[in-house]
Formats: structure tokens, C-alpha cells, sequence
């Protein structure tokens, strides 16, 4: 079946690569379309676990950069990058903003990247719910986490109440497209939104 060879060759090769997720292919494929990092950015990547996004995002913003993580499970073992911090914490808690400013060292980043989505539980309402919350709360982090003119870059499953939020998130920015990633496993309903020039929280 070709959705199994695809799912089997990529993470044969990030096996062999030596990465941490296939998804890491993901974010070089969104940098390859669109350049979104760069050297000395401060990069906060919402749901980081296992760190495939973590480590492709460290070596693209340099030494001279900063890559803050959060996710509910602990990136293990740890990134041996110096540039690179892991936060274990829930995107919908009301501190993980102040968190996460904290470990970007109180500056709101330059660059916001969330690959989060919800553990599936096979009923459709509930997973629908689940997502439409983890995308508020996404969206509220924005404001304090994100500097005006800023990029984004998420992961949208999609749906109408995402279509909904999809819409809000684009007035937010400037410039917005929504891409559907070669990597990306066929079949699966994920988009990512890929956003520039962040007008900024209280636009
Ligand atoms: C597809 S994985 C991310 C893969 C990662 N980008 C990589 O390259 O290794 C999605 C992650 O979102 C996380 N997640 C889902 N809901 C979350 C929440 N409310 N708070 C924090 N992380 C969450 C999950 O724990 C999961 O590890």
C-alpha cells in the first residue's frame, strides 16, 4: 500500500539519519518553501516532543540563536545543543505563556512553530473539540509570544470549527498560505499555515 511504504520509508530514512522523528522533515521542507528561520533567531516550538523540530530548528538559527520547546512529554534524552531548552508543560495551563518568555529570556520570539496536535481518541467529536482547544489556546499565546512582525508556522488538522480559527489566525499576519507538505503521510487531514509579519497582540 503506497500510505505504508511512504510512512515506512521516511522513517526508515530519519532512522538512519540519525533524527529524532520524521517529522523533522516537516519544518526542512517549510524552510525550504519558505525560509521562515534564520541565523540568531528565538525560535519557541509548541509541542516539541520528540525534538525532530527542535534540532533541525537549533541548527538553523545558530549558536547565535535560541530554540525554547514545550510539550506535555519530556524530550528524552535531552538535546546536547546549547541553544536548545525543553520545557515539559500543557500549551492550554494559563503560566506556559510566562514560561516560555521566561526561557526566551523575556523577549517574545521571532519565530513561533507548533507542530502540536491532540492525542487522537477515535471519536470524532472529541477529537474535533480537543483540536479547536489546543488551537485557541495557541492562538491566545500569540499575543505575549510573538513579536510584531514575527513569523508562524502550525499545524492544522482540518475541520470547520479549525476553518474558523484558520481565518482569524490569517488576519493576524500580514501574509498567509497554507501548504500541504510532501512529507506529510497521505491520507492525513494536517495542513500547515505558514504566516509572516505579525501585526502584533493588540492589533
Ligand atoms: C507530532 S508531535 C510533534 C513532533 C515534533 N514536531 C518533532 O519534530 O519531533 C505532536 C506533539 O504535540 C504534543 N501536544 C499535544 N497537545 C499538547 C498540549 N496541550 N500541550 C503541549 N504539547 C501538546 C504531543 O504531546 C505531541 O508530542
Amino acid at each position: 500500500m503506497p500510505r505504508y511504504e511512504r510512512k515506512d520509508h521516511l522513517h526508515q530514512r530519519a532512522k538512519k539519519e540519525g533524527l529524532r522523528s520524521r517529522a523533522a522533515y516537516k519544518l526542512e521542507e517549510i524552510q525550504k518553501q519558505f525560509s521562515l528561520l534564520s541565523k540568531g533567531d528565538r525560535v519557541a516550538d509548541l509541542g516539541c516532543w520528540p525534538g525532530g523540530w527542535l534540532e533541525v530548528a537549533s541548527r538553523l538559527v545558530g549558536p547565535g540563536g535560541r530554540v525554547v520547546g514545550i510539550d506535555l512529554a519530556e524530550v528524552d534524552p535531552p538535546i546536547a545543543a546549547p541553544n536548545v531548552t525543553a520545557l515539559v508543560g500543557d500549551l492550554e495551563d494559563a503560566e506556559t505563556g510566562a514560561r516560555l518568555l521566561e526561557a526566551l529570556g523575556g523577549e517574545p520570539a521571532d519565530v513561533v512553530l507548533s507542530d502540536a496536535a491532540p492525542k487522537l481518541t477515535g471519536v470524532r467529536e472529541r477529537d474535533r473539540a480537543n483540536e479547536e482547544r489546543l488551537l485557541e489556546a495557541i492562538e491566545a499565546l500569540l499575543p505575549r509570544l510573538l513579536q510584531p512582525g514575527g513569523s508562524f508556522a502550525i499545524k492544522i488538522l482540518e475541520g470547520p470549527e479549525a476553518q474558523q480559527i484558520d481565518r482569524r489566525l490569517r488576519t493576524a499576519f500580514a501574509k498567509a498560505k497554507t501548504v500541504k507538505l510532501a512529507s506529510t503521510r497521505k491520507g492525513s487531514t494536517e495542513r500547515y499555515l505558514v504566516a509572516r509579519d505579525y501585526r502584533g497582540g493588540e492589533g
